[in-house]
């Protein structure tokens, strides 16, 4: 069944908890789609995980359409969001708009994401008839500004959080992630907010939950305190390559079954 963002609302008010995961390639894609993850973000995180880089920042529009037409290409059934990169749309509500056009047109992406307060930004584009995702607390691409990858919403920052989540939910946004926030902050707004919430970060209380997929998979060099490793990728492929160098150097592989006669 295909999910759309209609059907987040469904679960949440069943109390049916979803997931999501991230993926930037056509393979993944594939394999989380069959086993029913139920939202696939091609986040920007994209920067980190495939191209090196030390944060978001970087990434542009060009390469987010890359990387979400070949995770779109791969999806029947999971709801498809985009992430629209640092600068491409903090100008203007209308660059916002143009930039998630684009997203709309040359991926055929479900729906965009974009972080932080900006409800203006999310209002154009919802008007426009392009659904968009919310993301709070701590926001990725402002990592320069929140001095590191911190903990938001604690303490007397924990009101103007809850007062941004409103005003996206009033702009029309139809689900936001929520980021490194303590738990009792997120599952207090979920129950406060008719919008899903979906938590990396930020406990049980949320209405889904959100990991980047190399992190799930250890397949990360680093992995943060709040993802939880369900396989240790990195260690099996070390080992699988290890076992290949070892036998193409002996003579091992390929074998008669690999050889054309
Ligand atoms: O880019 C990303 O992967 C994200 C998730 C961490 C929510 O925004």
């Amino acid at each position: 069944m295909k999910i759309r963002t209609g059907t987040l609302t469904q679960l949440k008010e069943k109390g049916t908890r979803f997931s999501c995961l991230t993926s930037y390639d056509a393979l993944t894609a594939g394999i989380f789609d069959q086993a029913g993850i139920e939202v696939l973000l091609v986040g920007d995180s994209a920067g980190n995980v495939v191209l090196g880089y030390d944060t978001t920042v970087p990434v542009t529009l060009d390469q987010m359409l890359h990387f979400g037409k070949a995770v779109k290409e791969a999806t029947s059934n999971a709801l498809v969001v985009v992430d629209m990169p640092f600068g491409s749309y903090e100008i203007s509500s209308d660059q916002a708009l143009a930039s998630a056009i684009r997203i709309m047109k040359e991926t055929g992406a479900d729906a965009v994401k974009l972080e932080g307060a900006r409800a203006d930004a999310v209002k154009r584009v919802v008007d426009a008839g392009i659904p968009v995702m919310g993301h709070l607390g701590f926001t990725p691409q402002s990592v320069n500004q929140l001095s590191g990858f911190k903990v938001q919403g604690r303490g007397d920052s924990a009101k103007a959080l809850i007062e941004d989540a409103k005003n996206l939910e009033a702009a029309g946004a139809f689900a936001i992630v929520l980021e490194m926030i303590p738990a009792k902050l997120a599952s207090d707004l979920s129950q406060e907010l008719s919008i899903p919430t979906i938590g990396i970060g930020a406990g049980a209380g949320c209405d889904g939950q959100i990991l980047v997929w190399t992190d799930f998979a250890g397949l990360s060099d680093r992995s943060p305190k709040f993802a939880k490793k369900y396989l240790d990728l990195r260690a099996e492929l070390s080992r699988a390559a290890n076992s290949y160098l070892e036998d193409v150097r002996s003579g091992r592989f390929p074998g008669e079954e690999h050889s054309f006669s």
